[in-house]
């Protein structure tokens, strides 16, 4: 039997309440960070991980905003659907959503407000996309464990438990918004009933892997970045991160055309097509410059 190729699922849902003002009539995860829109650093993150068949999700007021900025996905040598989220009725509700996408493949559903970046991330990344059944998320260490998933681990380092923000954290160990499953998952998150908030909850998704003995927690290692964009402060420091990377180095950092360039699903010529809708700005110049 041969493994039917993952597929990308990037939920970008939610009010974005806690950066109001700044989200009253646009989703967060189209402001930018830094130079670019936030979504093309989650979208990002999925193409280093290989795939190329994605799924967008948003809000019915969102949605056609994503629709424009993304397209076909082609200018990136992608093929990118979209899928309404009528209310944001939780995390695990984008496998219920993405069901018909997935058709049968194991996934990789990753949150468009979450920042990865590090020089392992593509090793890691290989790790996961290794294990073909059950599934893999990735934990990072946090200061304030109380507003994530967190997971507790046994005395040979296996995770024995995750628990959806504390209030008694087991750990500084968070749950970060990746997550590799196999195709069972659209079917788990059916079987998943609401928590107290009202949601259906990513962490009880992983739970139930977890109760299996098929769920895999790949911990960061130092120097893989985990950014939130969860408040305004953090909003800003992940944008001046951003920049202290490019600017220093002079790459670009979750640039879906550099990837799709260096990865050869475009040609030369589409890259230039690409930076030319960027007008004069730097991104277009150190896009011209990989040309
Ligand atoms: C969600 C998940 C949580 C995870 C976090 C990562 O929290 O429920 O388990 O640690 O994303 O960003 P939310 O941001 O929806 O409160």
């Amino acid at each position: 039997m041969t493994e039917r190729k993952r597929k990308g699922i990037i939920l970008a849902g939610g009010t974005g309440s806690r950066l109001f003002p700044a989200t009253l009539s646009v989703s967060k995860q189209l402001l930018p960070v830094y130079d670019k829109p936030m979504v093309w650093y989650p979208l990002s993150t999925l193409m280093q991980a290989g795939i190329r068949e994605i799924l967008v999700i948003s809000s019915p007021r969102d949605l056609p905003r994503f629709r424009d900025l993304l397209g076909d996905g082609s200018q990136w040598g992608l093929r990118l659907s979209y899928c309404v989220q009528k209310t944001p009725a939780g995390l695990a509700e984008a496998l219920v959503l993405g069901e018909s996408f997935l058709d049968g493949a194991p996934s990789a559903l990753i949150l468009g407000d979450n920042l990865f970046y590090g020089a392992g991330l593509r090793g890691i990344l290989e790790e996961a996309l290794e294990q073909e059944s059950g599934a893999t998320v990735f934990a990072a260490r946090v200061r304030d464990p109380n507003r994530y998933g967190i997971v507790e681990f046994d005395e040979n380092g296996r995770a024995r438990s995750i628990v959806e923000k504390p209030e008694h954290p087991a750990s500084s160990w968070a749950v970060t918004g990746l997550y590799f499953y196999d195709e069972r998952a659209p079917s788990f998150a059916k079987e998943l009933r609401p928590s107290a908030r009202g949601e259906l909850e990513i962490t009880d998704l992983n739970c139930r892997y977890l109760e299996e003995g098929a769920l895999s927690v790949i911990r960061f290692p130092r120097g893989i970045a985990w950014l939130d964009t969860g408040t305004v402060e953090s909003l800003l420091e992940a944008s001046e991160y951003i920049a202290a990377v490019q600017n220093r180095e002079g790459l670009l950092v979750g640039s879906p055309d550099a990837i799709a360039y260096e990865e050869g699903w475009i040609s030369r010529e589409t890259l230039i097509r690409n930076a030319g809708r960027c007008g004069k700005t730097e991104y277009a110049r150190l896009l011209r410059s990989l040309a």
